[in-house]
C-alpha cells in the first residue's frame, strides 16, 4: 500500500526532465499516473521506463500539444472518459524559445505553451477535480519570474514589439504564479487547491535542444555546474502533489518544499485577476472558451 493508492494523477510534459521524475515518484507512491505529452514515441518510452521503475502497469499516455489548443479538449475528454476521478493535475510542461514563433492559433509560443494551454486544460478538468476533492493543481513556475520586473505587460502579451527570450520566458513563469493565485481564489471552498513551484536549477533537457543558440556556451556551462538532478528538481512538485503536510493549503509559491519569495508583480491580486480575464478573452476569441469553474467558487466566471 502506498500513500497515493487509488489516486489519479495527470502530469504534463512527463516524458522528460522534472515531469518524468515527478510521474515516476508519484507512480512509486501508488498513484494511477497519466502522462500528457505531445510526442507519442517519447511518451511511450517514458511510460515503459516509469512502469518498470515503479513496478506498476498503471501508467498511461494521453496526447497533448499545448502549442495547439485543438488538442487540449480531446486530451481532457480522454482523461474524463478514462478515469472516474482526478486527484492531482501537475502543469509541468514548458519551454523557452530563442526567437519569436507562434502556436497553431497564432499566440506567441512561450505564452501559449507555458500559460494559455495549461489555463485551458485546468479549466476543462476543474469540475472533475472538484468532484474528486480534496484535490490539487500544481503548476511548475520558476524563480525566473523575478526577471519580469515590469509585470505581464498586458499591452504586448504576444511580444510583437520586442522579443527577448529570457524576458518572455520570465513573463510566462510570472503568468504561472498569477494564474495559481487567481485559481486558488476562485476555487476557494471547492476543496481544490492550487500551488506553484520553483523546482530549482535542474539539469534536464530544458533549453538544451539547440533552440537557445546564443544563451548556451561558456556561461551556460558555468550555470550547469550548479544544477541539480531532475529527481531533486521534482521534489517540491511531488511534495505539493502528495504530502498531507500541505493538505488544504492553496495559492502558494514553493521552493525546496517551503514558501518561496515572490517578486512584487507576482504578489499583485489585480494583475492576477487581469491576466485571468484577458486569458479567458483570448481563448474565447480563438474559439476555445473555457467552461465555468465549479460551484462554490465565490468569483466564478
Ligand atoms: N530546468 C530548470 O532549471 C527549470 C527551472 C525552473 C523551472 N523549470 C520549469 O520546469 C518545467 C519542466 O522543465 P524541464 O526542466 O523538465 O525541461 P524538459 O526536460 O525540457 O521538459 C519539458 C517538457 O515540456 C514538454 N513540452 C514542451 N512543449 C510542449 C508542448 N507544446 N506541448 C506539450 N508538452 C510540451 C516537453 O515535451 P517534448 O519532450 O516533446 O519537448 C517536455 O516533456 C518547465 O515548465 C520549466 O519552465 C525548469
Amino acid at each position: 500500500m502506498g500513500p497515493m493508492d487509488g489516486r489519479v494523477v495527470v502530469v504534463t510534459g512527463a516524458n522528460s526532465g522534472i515531469g518524468r521524475e515527478t510521474a515516476l515518484t508519484l507512480a512509486r507512491l501508488g498513484a494511477t499516473t497519466v502522462l500528457a505529452c505531445r510526442n507519442a514515441t517519447r511518451a511511450a518510452e517514458a511510460a515503459r521506463a516509469i512502469s518498470s521503475g515503479a513496478g506498476t502497469d498503471d501508467v498511461h499516455v494521453v496526447g497533448l500539444d499545448l502549442a495547439d489548443l485543438s488538442t487540449v479538449g480531446p486530451c481532457a475528454e480522454t482523461i474524463l472518459g478514462g478515469w472516474p476521478r482526478l486527484d492531482v493535475l501537475v502543469n509541468n510542461a514548458g519551454g523557452i524559445w530563442s526567437s519569436r514563433t507562434v502556436t497553431a492559433q497564432g499566440f506567441e509560443q512561450t505564452f501559449g505553451v507555458n500559460h494559455l494551454g495549461p489555463f485551458l486544460l485546468t479549466r476543462l478538468l476543474a469540475e472533475r477535480l472538484a468532484t474528486s476533492a480534496p484535490s490539487r493543481v500544481v503548476t511548475v513556475a520558476s524563480f525566473g519570474h523575478h526577471f519580469a520586473q515590469l509585470g505581464m505587460r498586458l499591452s504586448d502579451l504576444q511580444s510583437e514589439h520586442g522579443y527577448v527570450a529570457l524576458e518572455v520566458y520570465a513573463r510566462s513563469k510570472l503568468a504561472n504564479i498569477l494564474f495559481t493565485k487567481e485559481l486558488a481564489r476562485r476555487l476557494a471552498g471547492t476543496g481544490v487547491t492550487a500551488n506553484a513551484v520553483h523546482p530549482g536549477p535542474v539539469r534536464s533537457g530544458f533549453g538544451m535542444d539547440g533552440d537557445l543558440g546564443g544563451i548556451q556556451g561558456w556561461g551556460n556551462k558555468v550555470v550547469r555546474a550548479f544544477e541539480i538532478s531532475s529527481r531533486a528538481g521534482a521534489r517540491t512538485s511531488v511534495f505539493l502533489a502528495s504530502s498531507p503536510e500541505v493538505e488544504g493549503m492553496t495559492g502558494g509559491y514553493w521552493v525546496r518544499r517551503k514558501p518561496g519569495h515572490l517578486s512584487r508583480p507576482a504578489r499583485s491580486q489585480r494583475a492576477a485577476t487581469e491576466l485571468w480575464e484577458v486569458s479567458e478573452q483570448l481563448l474565447g476569441d480563438a474559439g476555445f472558451a473555457p467552461p465555468p469553474l465549479p460551484a462554490n467558487a465565490p468569483a466564478g466566471t
